[in-house]
């Protein structure tokens, strides 16, 4: 069997799943709902559950394709006479791909180091941000599961809008290690203009094949902008997927998976504890951790050979610009997390003594 250790979302959920959460009423709407186009920035529907989980109010919600469309079209809306877009990193890969999709130039600024327990958003405030067309976050961060400060958050926030620069904050994994998390779209900030607010289904509730994703903005311009540009990415979401994301939000309560991530994190930092050379912070939220191990070869040469000799996936540090270090996700069920534990420590030890070739 393969365990997929690489995922960074909960388990994949069923349509029926999702059905079962549903009033009789509304597996009769999902039945009969037209396919005909709807609404380019989302049903109804759709856009008030998002406020609910956000903060945002309906009217500053387009839905999008999941948040990697969401963060297309934010970098589009905000590239423009100024082209450089300042990251956050480590990040998300397609972060920086959605910038030079849009015809930006990614600017890596790292906010995090191994062995540090916070994002350090210090040095993006520090940017001559007047020269920037955005500044793109995610926290909770893909791949430390660390959050960032919401009085730093805000501070940079604050620091964007004065400079004319948008603030793209991807807020994907939001509340599912820590279930009392709140979106920054309850901040002070949130009702700054310079703030472009990024979340899905897909990390929380293992909806990613509904494809279901949303961009949120005060400033009317932004959205304006947002919706004409979704006109040719993809027009519109689906009139089915977007009811089973809706039934997902509004049923929220009974898909939470904080409490196997906080098991799955607490076996962990058990089997850290237990590993000489490795170095650890605990994530705070989200679905992934990032443990800095002893590997005696790179981490993309161990991934590979994980996969190939134990069939075990995990997302090399490489990846992030952090070798030695393992991104492994939270979001398995608890048994089989411990089963990919378990091989993980076989083949780290195959690799020290060079076995396992
Ligand atoms: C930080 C972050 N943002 C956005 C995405 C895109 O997610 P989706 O398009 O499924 O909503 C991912 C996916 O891994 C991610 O890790």
């Amino acid at each position: 069997m393969h365990l997929d250790l690489a995922r960074s979302g909960a388990p994949a959920r069923s349509v029926r799943d999702l059905l079962d959460l549903a009033e009789p009423g509304d597996v009769q709407e999902y039945f009969d709902m037209s396919l005909d186009y709807g609404p380019g920035i989302g049903t109804e529907r759709l856009r008030a559950a998002i406020s609910t989980y956000t903060g945002a109010s309906p009217a500053e919600v387009v839905v999008t394709h999941g948040a990697v469309e969401a963060l297309l079209l934010a970098c589009g809306t905000a590239i423009g006479e100024r082209q450089v877009v300042a990251v956050a990193t480590p990040a998300y890969e397609g972060m920086c791909l959605a910038v030079e999709a849009m015809g930006g130039i990614a600017q890596s600024v790292p906010v995090w180091k191994p062995g540090s327990g916070c994002l350090d958003l210090g040095a993006l405030c520090e940017l001559d941000l007047a020269a920037y067309a955005a500044v793109m976050v995610n926290s909770p961060h893909n791949p430390t599961g660390l959050q960032a400060d919401v009085a730093e958050l805000e501070h940079l926030a604050d620091c964007c809008a004065r400079a004319g620069a948008a603030l793209i904050v991807d807020e994907v994994s939001m509340g599912t290690l820590d279930s009392g998390a709140v979106s920054f779209g309850t901040s002070r900030a949130a009702e700054s203009q310079a703030v472009m607010l990024i979340g899905d289904v897909s990390k929380a509730f293992g909806l990613g094949g509904l494809r279901v994703g949303w961009c949120a903005t005060t400033c009317p311009k932004q959205r304006q902008r947002l919706a004409t540009l979704r006109d040719v990415t993809s027009l519109g979401n689906s009139a089915p997927s977007q009811h089973l994301a809706a039934l997902a939000l509004e049923n929220r309560s009974h898909l939470s998976v904080s409490e196997m991530a906080r098991a799955n994190l607490g076996r962990l930092d058990a089997w850290m504890g237990s590993r000489p050379g490795s170095s650890w912070t605990s994530p705070t939220d989200g679905l992934v951790a990032f443990p800095g191990l002893a590997l005696p070869v790179s981490s993309l040469a161990f991934a590979e050979r994980l996969l190939a000799n134990h069939r075990v996936s995990v997302a090399p540090g490489g990846f992030f610009g952090h070798d030695r270090h393992l991104r492994v996700g939270l979001g398995l069920p608890p048994d089989v997390f411990a089963e990919g534990l378990a091989q993980l420590a076989e083949a780290l030890g195959e690799a020290m003594c060079g076995a396992d070739r």
